[in-house]
């Protein structure tokens, strides 16, 4: 027991060392973020704020001109292609775009970071068609559930980078045990409470902090529920569509009430599930922008 407490308290130190070297979020993506808090911020705003960072301003308009926005003239003005892209969802692309960085190179990591990539994307996309779906939508709006599913498993990266050794012991688990990966974790260590405590370092608005902590126990975010619990079914739906972080990891279980939170009949999921698999080409695109060549 002593030896476990000992492990467990290297466990914590080498886990906040990794967030404290984690770098903080540029300067660029600091100014979005406080302009995107006053509701008066254009998309010239935002563009210009974007031009200070040139490759990532290259791109947004790639992303703008590519299949994930699909349209058929040329754009080539940064504010257009804020326009187009939403400005919400331009500060989800840019925060996870600077989340990933470090991770990008890691060689240590216990899965495919091209795996972990799709799952966020292919997650991003069903959890928007959700909301797109829902009537009366009022209380948060698709692009802020976009970043909410980008960033949901950040943790998982975290502690692959930090502990690969252990992240392979709770994935041999959960296929002895077959179980869910989530339910193979310690509560102490398991990836949505290292993904609160990067939430934290990086001051993330309440709403993402809830999907990242929650969205595998959607039920103790009530004031969220709605939102967390999309991000739970988008992820579940993900896993469905054979775009889990393992290939043979076992699907988590649906939860009741974020099914009856969300309000969207079954038939309607099967409907969102097969148009996403008919999006290939736009997640590919999006999947560009995450892609570590920066
Ligand atoms: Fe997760
Ligand atoms: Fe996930």
């Amino acid at each position: 027991m002593a030896e476990l407490g000992a492990d467990r308290a290297m466990n914590q130190k080498l886990f906040s060392r990794a967030i404290e070297r984690l770098p903080v979020p540029s300067s660029v993506l600091r100014r979005i973020s406080r302009l995107l808090a006053d509701p008066e911020t254009s998309a010239n705003t935002i563009a210009e704020v974007l031009k200070l960072d040139p490759a990532l301003s290259g791109k947004v308009l790639r992303l703008a001109n590519s299949a994930y926005i699909g349209i058929p003239r040329t754009v080539s003005s940064l504010p257009h292609a804020v326009v187009l892209l939403g400005m919400k969802r331009i500060h989800g692309i840019v925060l996870t775009s600077e989340l990933l960085k470090p991770f990008h190179h890691s060689t240590s990591l216990p899965f495919s970071m091209d795996r972990f990539r799709r799952h966020a994307v292919t997650v991003a996309f069903i959890a928007e068609s959700i909301g797109r779906h829902l009537q009366r939508y009022d209380a948060l709006n698709e692009h802020e559930l976009f970043s909410g599913a980008l960033l949901h498993d950040i943790g998982k990266l975290l502690a692959g980078a930090v502990d690969p050794d252990a992240v392979s012991e709770i994935h041999k688990r959960s296929r002895k045990l077959t179980i869910p990966f989530y339910r193979a974790e310690s509560d102490e260590f398991s990836h949505t409470f290292l993904g609160l405590q990067l939430a934290q370092r990086w001051q993330f608005p309440t709403e993402l902090s809830a999907c990242i902590r929650g969205h595998h126990t959607a039920a103790c975010f009530p004031e969220l529920h709605r939102m967390v619990s999309i991000i739970h079914i988008a992820d579940i739906m993900a896993h469905l569509l054979g775009y889990a972080l393992y290939p043979d990891e076992k699907t988590p279980a649906i939860d009741d009430a974020a099914l009856s939170a969300v309000q969207l009949p079954v038939e309607r999921l099967r409907v969102i599930a097969e148009d996403i698999l008919k999006q290939q080409e736009q997640i590919g695109s999006l999947l560009d922008i995450f892609d570590g060549e920066r």
